[in-house]
């Protein structure tokens, strides 16, 4: 068994209701990638995260961290949704601290909970939130509040932050400020980022890898009811500004080029014809 990828997926089948949602799912993740996971709406990407986080657990398949099952819950995986991160009658220190004094990390003496308090303000100066740190999430704008929920995350150290359509509530000067913020913030703390997200601008922007998961394909089954695999996985071309990916013929190429690929009812790719050329890509059948 290999370690060296810090999530391993492994032939992973996952259903509700006896529907299948996703089939023979295939990933391996090294630390320090930012992947963009797209898909049609209802594809199962959140799913997908909630069997990384270890909310739910696979019908069939692995899923390891560090080469271990993931098992339920815990801080080695934080997430960030769309809304709703924060605690509304706590301020914006009180929500960065919660998680390391809940978990009682450090201990609980009063030495303690002042390098909580500390660790804090270093997530929020990270997050450019250090002077708001006494408001409360109302007083935020939607940016804000996002950047808050960020650092309420990495302050317990996860190995990996899965962020489900996180700037997806946002107007789109915000948005793209925060895209660019997240790149940075990867950059200096190096992080592992597993981003679902609507937009495929987004995804490529953001990404340095990307994965499209669909239901449509052609697995030999007459209908869709197959379950969605994983249909993209290849690495991302960098650009300099969000706003060159809506100007450049070629990104708008790449992007047009997964649309059709993944996001089309009528298309039936074969297995063998996924652009799978990321390589870490695998596909057991
Ligand atoms: N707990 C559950 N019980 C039953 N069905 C579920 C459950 N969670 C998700 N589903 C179904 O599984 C499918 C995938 O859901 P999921 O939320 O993972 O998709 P998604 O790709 O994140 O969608 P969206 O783009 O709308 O966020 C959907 O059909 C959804 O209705
Ligand atoms: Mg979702």
């Amino acid at each position: 068994m290999t370690t060296e990828h810090l999530i391993r997926i492994e032939d992973v089948y996952k259903a509700y209701s006896g529907k299948t949602i996703l089939r023979n799912i295939d990933l391996a993740i090294r630390a320090g990638e930012f992947c963009s996971v797209v898909g049609p709406s209802g594809c199962g990407k959140s799913t997908l995260l909630r069997l990384i986080l270890g909310e739910e657990i696979p019908d069939e398949g692995r899923v390891l961290l560090n080469g271990q099952p993931v098992g339920l819950p815990d801080p080695r995986r934080g997430v960030v949704y769309q809304k709703y991160s924060l605690f509304p009658h706590m301020t914006v220190l009180e929500n960065v601290m919660c998680g390391p004094s809940y978990l009682g990390l450090n201990g609980n003496t009063k030495a303690s909970a002042s390098s909580i308090k500390d660790e804090a303000m270093y997530y929020l100066e990270r997050v450019r939130l250090d002077k708001a740190a006494n408001k409360f999430p109302h007083e935020l704008s939607g940016g804000m509040q996002q950047r808050a929920a960020i650092a309420q995350t990495l302050i317990v150290h996860p190995e990996v932050l899965l962020m489900d359509e996180p700037f997806g509530a946002l107007d789109p000067d915000t948005r793209e400020d925060l895209q660019l913020f997240l790149l940075e913030l990867w950059e200096e703390l190096s992080l592992t980022i597993l981003f679902v997200t609507h937009s495929l601008e987004e995804a490529f922007y953001v990404g340095t890898r990307l994965l499209a998961l669909s239901q449509y394909y052609d697995s030999g089954d007459e209908d869709h009811s197959h379950g969605a695999t994983i249909v993209e996985d290849h690495a991302l071309p960098t650009v300099a500004q969000p706003t060159n990916i809506k100007t450049n013929t070629r990104f708008q190429e790449l992007i047009a080029g997964v649309r059709d690929r993944a996001f089309d009812p009528s298309v039936a790719q074969r297995t063998q014809a996924f652009n799978l050329t990321h390589k870490d890509s695998y596909r057991t059948e």
